[in-house]
């Protein structure tokens, strides 16, 4: 694995950017795995510095993003597809129909996992993905659980994943309370694999997942199988 600490937040996204972007330079027609939270939200803002500089080009990118609350429609503001709208593919050349978000509004969850792993299938698979890191140690939303999941599926999120996600809603009832995430297996096929997790509270988990057990009680502890991971984390999260 390799280790980026950075001072803090800020520079930790700036790095993070700036591996994303040697990606996209390296390859002008990435697949990209991306990801929602607050983690990932200063990376993107330095990719769009980065591209309102000129520096990049994301007219051949494609992007694969790893979750979807179910029932969120993509005007919701609190629905992933909307996240990644404002907070990246607005302000940049992607073409919105290269970009993939599980279809929230697809009631028939066999058929909403099954059109995500054929849309994963027919890009090759993802490049590079980038990851945030959950407290009880889920990747995109795979919760702890007793099996690394192979397919896409849906999960009802974790007591704990309510409670964390919480924050960007008006209460803990209004967090839906289901999921359709990418899974471990798509995940681990990632050609390269890049986690941001920044501050105090993800210490403890970041100190299980890449150095305890691999378990599917801890998701993340697979990336530990994985031969091309990069981890980017804060003084206050690794040291
Ligand atoms: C988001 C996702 C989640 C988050 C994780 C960390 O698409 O898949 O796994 O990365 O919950 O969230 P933050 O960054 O808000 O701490």
């Amino acid at each position: 694995m390799k280790l980026y600490c950075a001072k803090g937040y800020e520079q930790a996204g700036r790095i993070t950017a700036n591996i994303l972007a040697a990606q996209i330079i390296m390859k002008p027609d990435s697949v990209l795995g991306l990801a929602t939270g607050s983690t990932p939200v200063s990376a993107y803002e330095h990719l769009i510095r980065r591209y309102e500089a000129g520096d990049l080009d994301f007219s051949s990118v494609h992007s694969i993003n790893l979750d979807e609350y179910r029932g969120l429609n993509p005007e919701n503001d609190q629905s992933y597809r909307y996240f990644m709208n404002t907070h990246l593919f607005n302000h940049i050349n992607i073409d919105k129909k290269n970009t993939f978000v599980p279809d929230g509004m697809e009631a028939d969850a066999e058929k909403a996992c099954q059109d995500y792993d054929e849309i994963i299938r027919s890009h090759g698979g993802i490049d590079l993905q980038l990851l945030g890191l959950g407290h009880n140690g889920h990747i995109g939303f795979n919760e702890p659980g007793d099996a690394f999941a192979r397919t896409t599926h849906l999960v009802t999120l974790a007591e704990s994943t309510v409670l964390a996600n919480a924050r960007f809603f008006a209460s803990a009832t209004d967090v839906p309370k289901q999921a359709y995430t990418m899974d471990i297996g798509s995940i681990m096929q990632a050609r390269k694999i890049l986690v941001m997790a920044c501050g105090e509270s993800k210490k403890e988990i970041i100190r299980k997942a890449f150095y305890g057990p691999i378990t599917p009680q801890v998701p993340a502890s697979v990336l530990q199988l994985h031969p091309d991971v990069t981890l980017v984390g804060d003084e206050a999260a690794l040291i």
